[in-house]
């Protein structure tokens, strides 16, 4: 077993991902395991994020974007959907102070209908915070769903009366017009399926899953992630 320090040495050696996409799933399962509220899971999920976060800025890698709650997430009871935007709007201000020291930008995807008035001041302050910071990019899905982030799309064009254009045009209208496309999205929980998760975006991304629970996901198996990555050819459908 390598330590820490020398995975983070071994991933170096190789090609760094730009962009690095994350499902984070099972915190509802891990939770229950335990006999935990799925509260519970949700809350020790943190960590988990706090170890990727950490990790992708030793790593250098420019882009991280979190699924931290999706459209569908709504059709959950209230009380859970309602506790995970609550315990991400408590982490972000916990953690503003560390990750603008960390030279960190917070940008935030998704859809601002159905979210609190303090809820949306706190993302857009985040940004404004830290949007000076040079590092590492993280970018927060929250209130996303991929088929409605092209439907917005669409009406943008549609209001400004495009009625032709090219895939890179296009792609300026999604929320990620800034960000380039994931190299790799990561799943956890056992799960294979991209569940309206950049959809557009994720065309030839790699992808990578894995059993552990999103509470369980450590610095070193996101590494392992990364190598197995560093393996693959990317065609982009040419030959290589
Ligand atoms: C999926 O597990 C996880 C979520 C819907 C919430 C993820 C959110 C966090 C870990 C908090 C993130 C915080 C910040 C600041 C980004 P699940 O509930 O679907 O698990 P299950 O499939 O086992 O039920």
């Amino acid at each position: 077993m390598k330590t820490k320090e020398e995975l983070i040495r071994k991933v170096k050696k190789g090609l760094i991902p730009s962009h690095i996409a994350i499902i984070m799933d099972g915190n509802g399962r891990w939770a229950k395991l335990r006999g935990l509220s799925r509260i519970k899971g949700h809350q020790a999920g943190v960590e988990a994020v706090r170890g990727v976060v950490d990790t992708s800025g030793h790593l250098g890698i420019k882009y991280l974007t979190l699924y931290a709650f999706s459209t569908e997430n709504w059709r959950r009871p209230e009380k859970e959907a309602k506790a995970v935007l609550t315990l991400i709007e408590n982490t972000l201000i916990r953690e503003i102070n560390n990750l603008a020291k960390n030279n960190v930008i917070v940008h935030f995807i998704g859809s601002q209908k159905d979210l609190s008035k303090r809820f949306i001041k706190k993302i857009n302050d985040s940004y404004q915070r830290t949007k000076n910071n040079t590092g590492l990019n993280l970018i927060l899905a929250i209130n996303y769903g991929g088929r409605n982030e092209i439907l917005e799309a669409v009406e943008k064009m549609l209001q400004k009366q495009i009625n032709k254009l090219t895939i890179d045009e296009f792609s300026n209208y999604l929320y990620t017009s800034k960000f380039p496309d994931p190299d790799l999205v990561i799943r956890t929980s056992g799960v294979i399926r991209l569940s309206n998760f950049l959809i557009w975006q994720t065309a030839y991304s790699e992808l990578w899953f894995t059993d552990t629970l999103w509470p369980d996901f450590t610095p070193e198996e996101y590494m392992q992630a990364i190598l197995d990555f560093q393996k693959r050819t990317r065609k982009f459908g040419g030959v290589k």
